[in-house]
């Protein structure tokens, strides 16, 4: 009969003391995820570009008496980048999580958008992403120890919509990186997925939670019969950091209240 220990079982889940490095940290997502991991015992390392809520969400965090430190830059920089995997390293001494929750979008007919608005958005959600995964990853195999690299991507990554030709295009991009990431740092124990998902509430999106129309219009795709919230992704962000998803590799995960599914 196959056997099971108790403590593999209850570590399951744990990232306690894990260094996890969460960008877009001064995002809707990204704060809440920040919190979500501080809560759950990992010494987060904050990053987005815009310094003044970075040290108000520390402040925050530390008030709550959660480990966690904070440097500015831009994801789609690579000196930056470069800077913010040093920092993380020189405050906790590794790096075990990268988590990635920046991301850019400005809808607009391909008809009217320019080829540098296009760029734009690649750049803040595809180039990004390459040169975080990039230095993570070579912080990670450096270590020895494996690593989770996990990516914000969109449902909207795999069906396209009206004014979405650089949003979507930009996460299509994403999901394939994925995977092709993970099978370059498999042999490293390096897991690296993507949850997808649907519209959830931030500043750019409250106004649909507001419009009966735009609301019950979405609900039809919906099985789940609600928009998101932030907090609805700590569960799969924390599956998908722990050794519960060390089998669990080169995969866009729907997270998205039944969206793909219908
Ligand atoms: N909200 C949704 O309905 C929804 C649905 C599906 C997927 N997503 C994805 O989920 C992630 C988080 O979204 P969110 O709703 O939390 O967004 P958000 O509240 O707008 O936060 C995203 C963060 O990304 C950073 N950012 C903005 N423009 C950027 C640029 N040009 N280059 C680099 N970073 C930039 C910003 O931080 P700084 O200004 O500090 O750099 C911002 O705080 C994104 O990847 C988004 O595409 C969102």
């Amino acid at each position: 009969m196959a056997v099971v220990e108790k403590d593999f079982v209850e570590s399951l889940f744990s990232i306690r003391d894990k260094v996890a490095l969460v960008t877009g940290a001064t995002g809707a997502l990204g704060s809440v995820i920040s919190m979500g991991f501080g809560y759950a015992g990992a010494k987060v390392v904050l990053t987005g570009r815009n310094e003044k809520k970075l040290e108000e969400l520390a402040a925050q965090m530390k008030e709550a008496g959660l480990a966690c430190a904070y440097i500015a830059g831009d994801p789609a920089v690579e000196e930056d980048v470069k800077k913010i995997i040093s920092f993380a390293v020189d405050t906790y001494g590794e790096l075990n999580i990268l988590i990635t929750c920046h991301g850019l979008n400005k809808a607009k007919s391909v008809l009217e958008q320019s080829l540098e608005e296009w760029q734009a958005i690649m750049d803040a959600n595809t180039k990004s992403v390459y040169l975080l995964s990039k230095y993570a990853a070579e912080q990670m195999v450096k270590q020895g120890k494996g690593g989770k690299i996990v990516i914000t991507s969109s449902a909207r990554s795999k069906r396209g919509m009206k004014g979405y030709t650089g949003y979507s295009t930009s996460k299509g991009a994403v999901d394939l990186m994925v995977q092709s990431l993970a099978c370059d740092l498999g042999q490293y124990n390096i897991q690296v997925n993507s949850f997808n998902p649907t519209v959830f509430r931030s500043d750019l999106t409250e106004w649909m939670f507001h419009d009966d129309n735009v609301y019950q219009n979405f609900l039809k795709r919906l099985p789940i019969g609600r928009l998101g919230e932030p907090a609805d992704f700590i569960g799969m962000a924390i599956f998908l950091s722990s050794n519960a998803s060390n089998f669990f590799t080169a995969s866009n995960y729907a997270a998205d209240g039944g969206y793909w599914g219908n």
